[in-house]
């Protein structure tokens, strides 16, 4: 399964760090056939077990992405995707491990079938101190050798930045609601899809926010197409 396919289903990936209302199986399967992915962080991981989490989202017609921070030198990093690529269509690393251990990462993966996205920039104000300096390499270092990039909603101009350099490459953005940015935001700014974990694990009525956001999302897009085909006609 390629990311870049699911636009026409959703713009949302489920980030996935705790289970909240979605432990009622009957309300997890309804979101999750209406979002592209569902992404799976440590903290679900390490509390509920591996296996858990791979019977949860077998047999369920959804993109996952595994978000295990990987940074760490190649050795390491494909030991743990090898763990995790029969179940898996896509994984996180840091770019800044370098382009050495991340072609590495990516001619494993890619013989697999998985994708990889790289972190090229961090939502947190503390990105800025050292991690968010460096987008620009590091979203060179995925034109290179990744399918696409993880870029903050929290700092627009790392999506618009990305957006430039990567061409057609998928960019999913994190930091929609609990975080601060608004639902939408990264997607006006050039982003394929917002992560979004908080603002639907934590609400009273999961279906009903997803159903919102999807539709906020379907607003802006069909807005952007509009003034887009407006511009043409005006030339
Ligand atoms: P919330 O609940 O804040 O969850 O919507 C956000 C999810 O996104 C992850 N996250 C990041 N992942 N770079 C990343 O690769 C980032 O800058 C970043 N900020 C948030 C977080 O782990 C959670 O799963």
């Amino acid at each position: 399964m390629e990311l870049a396919n699911l636009k026409s289903k959703s713009r949302i990936i489920l980030a996935l760090d705790h289970l909240g209302k979605l432990r009622d199986e009957n309300i997890l399967r309804k979101v999750i056939a209406n979002v592209a992915g569902v992404k799976i962080g440590l903290p679900l991981v390490l509390s509920e077990g591996l296996s858990y989490v791979v019977n949860l989202l077998s047999n369920k017609d959804v993109y996952v992405l595994a978000d295990f921070k990987l940074a760490d030198i190649p050795d390491i990093m494909i030991r743990v995707s090898e763990r995790i690529a029969g179940f898996v269509d896509g994984v996180i690393a840091h770019a800044f491990v370098g382009c050495e251990a991340i072609s590495k990462l990516r001619e494993f993966l890619k013989s697999h079938g998985v994708e990889l996205f790289l972190v090229v920039a961090m939502t947190h104000r503390g990105a800025e101190e050292f991690i968010n300096r460096h987008t620009e390499e590091f979203i060179e270092i995925a034109r290179d050798y990744a399918d696409g990039v993880v870029a903050p909603a929290t700092f627009p101009d790392k999506i618009s930045l990305a957006r430039r350099i990567l061409g057609d490459k998928v960019i999913v953005s994190p930091g929609i609601g609990a975080q601060g940015a608004e639902v939408g935001s990264a997607i006006r700014m050039g982003a394929d899809f917002e992560i979004i974990g908080r603002l639907i694990t934590m609400s009273e009525d999961p279906l009903a926010m997803v159903s919102e956001i999807n539709r906020i999302h379907r607003k802006i897009l069909a807005s952007s197409t509009n003034s887009h085909r407006c511009s043409e006609n005006m030339r």
